[in-house]
């Protein structure tokens, strides 16, 4: 198998900054998952389909592709949604929409064919457990959540600095997704038996990132 490094965790977790830095720095490919979801989330948001018709959703599939541009920009259809998958609202999308088992087999497949081209970084709740759970390191990274609120908070500030955003607001949130995508029945955001537990309440992320080099 091609090398690959799963890191799983909670939103807010700072796993994607973590994963893009520890792939740039091994000069490996860095696979965002969660952008996946938030994408074809996006697109059946954007369609109306209701994420409990099965049925629709199912057929409604067939004509999605999702994919990465060379300069790692998230494309649906060719069109550009990277800046577009950054909401609140595409975040909650995803949550929906990723219970659903199409859904799940869809981004699946298509992880697996995307990881396994090169070694590399990939990000999200379920690559330890059920994307690559022969991975050759495994890590899940945790924050306490109101850290995880206060580092979403400035993220979203600096995107956006007259958003109305609260930090109470993403608390809420965030407590509701987290619950919703551990809870679920199908590849449930969880740690693999195998993979290492990163705290990083009190870390920086170059402290985080090199805590995870020193155990490649
Ligand atoms: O990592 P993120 O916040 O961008 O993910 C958005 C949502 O996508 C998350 O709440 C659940 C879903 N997701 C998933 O089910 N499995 C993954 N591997 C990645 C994300």
């Amino acid at each position: 198998m091609v090398a690959v490094i799963a890191i799983d965790g909670p939103s807010g977790s700072g796993k994607s900054t973590v994963a893009r830095l520890v792939a740039e720095k091994q000069g490996w490919f860095y696979l965002n998952t969660g952008a996946m979801y938030r994408a074809v989330g996006l697109y059946l948001a954007d369609n109306d389909i209701p994420c409990d018709n099965t049925e629709v959703t199912d057929k409604v599939l067939e004509s999605v592709d999702v994919n990465f541009g060379a300069d790692g920009r998230i494309l649906l259809n060719s069109e550009d949604v990277s800046d577009r998958i950054l909401t609140p609202e595409a975040a909650r999308h995803a949550s929906d929409y990723s219970k659903l088992s199409a859904v799940r087999q869809l981004m699946t497949a298509l992880q697996r064919k995307i990881g396994l081209s090169r070694p590399s970084v990939v990000e999200g709740r379920d690559i330890g457990t059920v994307v690559f759970p022969d991975a050759d390191h495994k890590f899940f990274i945790v924050a306490s959540p109101e850290e995880r609120a206060r580092r979403r908070y400035i993220q979203l500030k600096e995107k956006d600095p007259k958003t109305t955003i609260t930090i109470e607001g993403i608390l809420r949130e965030q407590k509701e997704r987290d619950q919703q995508d551990a809870e679920r029945s199908l590849a449930p955001l969880k740690q693999a038996k195998d993979a290492i537990l990163v705290e990083t309440t009190e870390k920086t992320i170059d402290e985080v990132v090199e805590e995870i080099l020193a155990r490649l």
